[in-house]
């Protein structure tokens, strides 16, 4: 069996795997924490912002033909005000802080190890274009559990730092208002 390759696609040479994209977001994100319940075009339009920048990083793990993780990253300069404001309102200066939009990876190839490989793809490839100090993260935040794979690496969680979104849960009816907490790690 040939092992899993770890690729890297950058700016408009994203757009190709968007499809593929929003599906592995949407069948990661239905587990717990997130129990997202999204739709294509939620995510395609979602997505868009990677695919526009020329600056956005796009890491693939591919099993064979088979697109089994991914994970994503933009200049937070780059992403929805959502996003930066929550920086800029700290006083905190955006222009050298990577962001980190997510990382998903199909549950049978979990605990392998290729999460550790995507990640640190897509640090190396941060820390070579030379302008940047940090990556930052967000994550749904439900409380309780410490332990994290973004601990491993070396994020710091920053509860003071947190962005709100609403989406369906699996089963609800309406959408509601979840916490998202921002973890950062400096280069
Ligand atoms: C997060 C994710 C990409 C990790 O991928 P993975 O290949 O399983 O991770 P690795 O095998 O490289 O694990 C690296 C380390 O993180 C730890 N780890 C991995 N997932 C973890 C989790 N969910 N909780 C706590 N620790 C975790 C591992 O124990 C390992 O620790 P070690 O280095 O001390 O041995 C994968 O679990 C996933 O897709 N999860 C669902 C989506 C998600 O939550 N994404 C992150 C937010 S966008």
């Amino acid at each position: 069996m040939k092992p899993v390759q770890v690729e890297v696609c950058r700016g408009s040479d994203i757009q190709p795997y968007v499809d593929r994209l929003a599906g592995l977001r949407l069948t990661v994100f239905r587990e717990y924490p997130y129990l997202y319940e999204g739709t294509i075009s939620e995510e395609q339009n979602y997505l868009k912002m990677y695919s526009m920048s020329s600056n956005s990083i796009l890491v693939i793990a591919r099993d064979g033909d088979k697109v089994i993780g991914m994970a994503t990253a933009i200049p937070l300069n780059e992403t929805s005000s959502d996003y930066w404001k929550i920086f800029s309102d700290k006083k905190i200066p955006i222009d050298a802080i990577f962001y980190l939009g997510e990382m998903v990876l199909l549950k049978e190839y979990r605990g392998k190890g290729i999460g550790s490989r995507i990640y640190h793809q897509l640090e190396k490839l941060v820390k070579e274009r030379g302008l940047y100090k940090k990556i930052t993260l967000s994550e749904v935040d439900r409380g309780g559990d410490d332990k994290s794979f973004w601990k491993t690496k070396g994020f710091i969680k920053h509860p003071e730092l947190r962005v709100y979104f609403s989406w369906k849960e699996i089963g609800e009816l309406k959408k509601t208002r979840h916490a998202l907490v921002f973890s950062s790690k400096n280069l």
